[in-house]
């Protein structure tokens, strides 16, 4: 699918990262470099769901600062860190109103928690072995909520921002994605 980039405006085309945000991404990532430095390679994403909760009440990824461009699918995502052992890859994800994702799944595990705002995830199943999917559940997640997404053909999902504010979420995967970001996603449509 081509999407014709389109910025929305000035205001929103640089990339503009708060220093306490990610000083406190940066600092959580490299505790749970530590954490999984101890734990079975099978256990690392139980891990992560387990510790991210509290980091979403206390990184400031707001205030003003901008940590993501956003192009016309209106959300944007910017790299926070990488594990030294590419383990994992931390990125926040800014949403803007009317922001909303294809239908994908990932290529590794994943865990995503909302920092603010709300976002609406939508999950689907895969029908038998085509690239067809049913939706199967709809929630609205809020700041503090955490979920925990299966690679492909599990936890095939989309999220949108359906209100009127911006949303920020941070989203923890199973793989090395400082080349390449969006290289986590399969598509389904
Ligand atoms: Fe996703």
């Amino acid at each position: 699918m081509n999407i014709a980039v389109d910025v929305v405006s000035e205001e929103l085309s640089c990339s503009q990262i708060d220093a306490i945000g990610v000083g406190e991404l940066v600092s959580y990532g490299q505790t749970l470099s530590a954490m999984l430095d101890m734990v079975e390679a099978s256990d690392a994403v139980t891990t992560v769901g387990a510790s991210l909760a509290s980091v979403l009440h206390s990184a400031s990824l707001t205030g003003g600062a901008k940590p993501a461009c956003c192009d016309v699918s209106r959300y944007g995502r910017e790299l926070m860190y990488l594990d030294p052992a590419k383990r994992f890859t931390i990125l926040v994800l800014r949403w803007l109103p009317g922001a909303a994702t294809r239908i994908h799944g990932h290529n590794a595990w994943g865990v995503v928690g909302v920092h603010s705002g709300n976002l609406t995830i939508r999950c689907y199943d895969l029908l038998d072995d085509t690239s067809l999917v049913s939706q199967t559940m709809q929630v609205v997640g809020s700041a503090g909520d955490v979920s925990i997404v299966g690679p492909a053909p599990k936890g095939i999902h989309a999220i949108s921002n359906e209100t009127d504010s911006e949303a920020y979420s941070v989203h923890i995967y199973g793989m090395d994605l400082s080349v390449e970001p969006e290289g986590i996603n399969v598509y389904y449509e």
